[in-house]
């Protein structure tokens, strides 16, 4: 993925290892903490790449549950954005955890914060990488380009896991050369407090590494399901179209916004509405999602688009993360 993560705006040399000490303060070049994992299984250290959303969520569950991490994005300013996102995520989980204990909340932020270093460059302490997860961009192309390097540059016992929400693992994994050990991970937002995580095998996945993702996810305090490699696997099969529908029903001025997002709270129990939940996930990936789909399968009328939320992505008013989706956001 050289286009992505090489050319950067630190000034380091590309086979550097960056690790915080203090957030963006002391970003200093230190040698390799990792050792290799002793059991042939064991996943112990894990390189995440792409350090948004997904991406730093599952940095943080992964070093929460004493996981050697480290988080691969393109530019160091990146990167430090996401570490504060992580910290300041890790402050609210550590209250819950570490009610009545300041002391212990503060070291469980410290400890955690100690065992996700920082890198530009996708390849870095790859040779001890035990499972390597890529949250990335959804495409196709990008992907390749980033598996073909990493593919070359990791060690013959490393597992390869993508996050994708809704591309084929199989043809993720079709320019590697270890399709046997490669699978998806799909975690859901936000990763510290969603629960799944769908364990995605192709034909190829051998037992060994179906189990090893599976054992992983329940390390990290997940209830792990296993899915086949169909669109959208469980969730996003199921969640996408019903988000569509609430805009459909939108559109058609069945209903107001509000009263659908109402109605699905109170009336089925759901934490969000439909609405609520597209700006919280984002209209760029929901129309992304169902893009290809429609693409794919232009008979499927679940998977039509919708004109209000291309107009939506096209205004960039792509929901929470840009302060207006189908509401306002402070
Ligand atoms: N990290 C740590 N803690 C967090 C947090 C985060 N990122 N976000 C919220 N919290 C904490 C809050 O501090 C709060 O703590 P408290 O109880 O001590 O006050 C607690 O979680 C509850 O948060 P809020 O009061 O802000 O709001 P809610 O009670 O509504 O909970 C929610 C927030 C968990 C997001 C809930 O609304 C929910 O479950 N929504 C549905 C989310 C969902 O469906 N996600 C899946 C999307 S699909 C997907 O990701 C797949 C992809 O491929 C598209």
């Amino acid at each position: 993925m050289a286009s992505l993560f090489r050319c950067t705006a630190s000034k380091l040399p590309s086979t550097q290892f960056l690790r915080h000490s203090s957030l963006g303060k002391n970003l200093a070049v230190v040698s390799s903490f990792f050792s290799s994992s002793s059991s042939h299984n064991a996943i112990r250290n894990v390189t995440v790449i792409g350090s948004g959303l997904m991406g730093a969520g599952i940095a943080q569950v992964a070093a929460a549950t004493n996981h050697q991490v480290t988080m691969v994005d393109q530019t160091n300013a990146i990167l430090t954005k996401s570490l504060r996102s992580i910290e300041k995520s890790l402050g609210k989980v550590a209250k819950k955890k570490f009610k009545d204990d300041p002391e212990g909340e503060k070291q469980f932020v410290t400890d955690t914060m100690s065992r996700i270093h920082i890198a530009t460059e996708p390849t870095t302490n790859i040779a001890e990488t035990d499972l390597l997860i890529e949250a990335i961009v959804e495409n196709m192309r990008t992907k390749h380009k980033l598996f073909t390097e990493l593919d070359k540059a990791a060690s013959s016992h490393t597992i390869f896991a993508s996050n994708t929400s809704s591309l084929p693992i199989g043809e993720i994994a079709s320019i590697t050369k270890r399709k046997d050990r490669f699978g998806g991970l799909h975690f859901f937002n936000p990763v510290p407090l969603m629960k799944l995580v769908e364990v995605i095998r192709i034909p190829e996945t051998t037992d060994e590494t179906f189990d090893a993702l599976f054992q992983f996810s329940k390390e990290l305090g997940k209830v792990p399901v296993s899915c086949k490699d169909t669109p959208g696997f469980i969730v996003n099969r199921l969640l996408v179209p019903y988000i569509m529908e609430s805009i459909r029903m939108l559109e058609r001025g069945d209903a107001s916004a509000k009263d659908i997002d109402t109605a699905m709270k109170l009336g089925a129990g759901y934490p969000m509405g439909p609405l609520e939940l597209a700006d919280y996930v984002g209209l760029d990936t929901t129309k992304f999602i169902i893009d290809g789909w429609h693409e794919k399968y232009p008979d499927v009328p679940l998977f039509n688009p919708s004109e209000i939320m291309n107009d939506l992505v096209a205004r960039n008013k792509l929901g929470r993360k840009t302060g207006e989706g189908f509401y306002k956001y402070d």
